[in-house]
């Protein structure tokens, strides 16, 4: 029924990497940037294919572990209070993903030195050693740079504190790297283009992979830890809405590829939410009409950042529908009815249902009676589709077994890996 082409694994990349900076103008396009600068010293280096794609890919990521906004612009300036505990939730993230294993240990180490590389006598031909010490390297020089100022009135600045790193903070190797570039204008304006995504897509070394459906889905649960994993409020949200979605697509009679789209966009639903400040999502009392118009914002940008992904149409209006209305009355398209379609409804009542049966810091998880009238009311005001809600009451035991039992679960995880960690 919902047949969709491959999708397109460079784009896909690139998105969920721009995701990463949305947040904060002093973020955007971050991790493009440091992705472009080990580019070019990639090409220069001539490595083989598949090592370009690796170091490109956790460049991509690099700061993927640093969840807080406040964790995000310290490492964006130099007033880092620690730079490994991001580096290595990093890696907690990435490491069970058998196809991101080597990019999970080169972000790991992204911030360590030659010196003490040199110290655990390793050696630069490792690649893991060669990727972390370029993003290294291209990550400094995106810190040093002032967006806001000409990039041409600091580029000679910023060469001279590199060359006074090398050796020691950097290999000299890599340094030579970065300065056969360097020394280019062209280098630095297309670091600071406004299109510097299109000239990633169209130079990535991604470009050729297709992603099959299996990896999308493990991709969609990577983005779904870190989007969850903000906040401990929000911990098992997503997966929540995931279950909830897929097993209500079952029972209607989805095909094995429908329920896993179903599974993706609700791991991707609220991807948006990467644009909210902390202090909203961790606000321990309801939220105030200004802070509200805040959060509404994240379901556009749940569109906004999913949209330009080939291959993902159907999963993007899925995704993206989940606080519109029947009657027009959600947001933020204001959609009707007719304009919604089957996947996208279930979407609706998974999230509703996983939020009202859900502990917010505000509220205790609503009782089975309590959801069951909630969304019958909901349903009766012709707001939600009345047959996915009988759905859900018809089967409320087995959804709320399964979607607590997956929270439950996705919770010990984050507390194993995260949130009890002193790294
Ligand atoms: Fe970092
Ligand atoms: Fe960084
Ligand atoms: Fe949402």
């Amino acid at each position: 029924m919902f047949l969709e082409e491959t999708i397109d694994a460079g784009r896909l990349v690139l998105t969920f990497a721009d995701a990463l900076d949305l947040a904060e103008p002093v973020l955007r396009k971050h991790h493009q940037r440091v992705a472009y600068i080990v580019l070019r010293m990639c090409n220069t280096g001539k490595f083989t294919s598949e090592n370009v794609r690796t170091f490109y890919t956790a460049a991509l990521f690099h700061d993927i572990g640093a969840f807080s906004l406040k964790e995000k612009k310290a490492l964006k300036t130099f007033e880092f209070l620690d730079v490994n505990r991001h580096a290595e939730i990093g890696y907690l993230l990435l490491k069970d993903m058998f196809w991101l294993t080597k990019e999970s240990s080169i972000i790991r180490y992204h911030h360590r030195t030659w010196e003490e590389w040199k110290k655990s006598k390793r050696k630069l031909t490792e690649d893991v050693v060669l990727g972390s010490q370029l993003i290294n390297l291209a990550d400094y020089v995106d810190r040093l740079l002032n967006i806001n100022q000409c990039v041409l009135h600091q580029s000679s600045k910023i060469i001279d504190e590199i060359i006074s790193l090398s050796g020691n903070y950097f290999h000299k190797y890599v340094v030579d790297l970065f300065m056969e570039d360097a020394t280019k204008e062209e280098f630095w304006l297309n670091l600071v283009a406004g299109d510097l995504t299109e000239f990633l897509f169209a130079e990535n070394p991604l470009k050729d992979v297709n992603i099959n459906f299996n990896l999308l889905v493990a991709l969609s649960e990577l983005f779904r830890n870190v989007i969850d994993f903000r906040s401990r409020f929000t911990a098992t949200h997503s997966v929540g809405v995931s279950v909830a979605a897929s097993i209500i697509g079952e029972i209607l009679g989805f095909s094995k590829r429908e329920v896993a789209m179903l599974e993706v966009a609700g791991n991707l639903h609220d991807i948006g939410k990467l644009v909210i400040p902390d202090f909203i999502l961790e606000k321990p009392s309801k939220l105030e009409e200004k802070e509200y118009r805040l959060m509404i914002k994240h379901v556009f940008y749940t569109y906004y950042i999913l949209r330009s992904v080939k291959g993902l149409e159907l999963i993007t209006r899925w995704a993206s529908f989940h606080h519109e209305r029947l009657d027009g009355s959600g947001y933020p398209f204001h959609l009707n009815g007719d304009e919604i379609d089957i996947g996208a409804r279930i979407l609706m009542v998974a999230d509703l249902f996983t939020a009202l049966a859900e502990k917010r810091p505000y509220r205790d998880g609503m009782k089975a009676n309590e959801v069951v009238s909630f969304l019958q009311q909901m349903a009766d005001k012709g707001k939600i589709d009345a047959n996915i809600v009988a759905i859900v009451i018809n089967h409320y035991r087995e959804i709320y077994t399964k979607v607590s039992e997956s929270q439950k679960r996705a919770l010990k995880n984050y507390d194993l890996k995260f949130a009890s960690k002193d790294f």
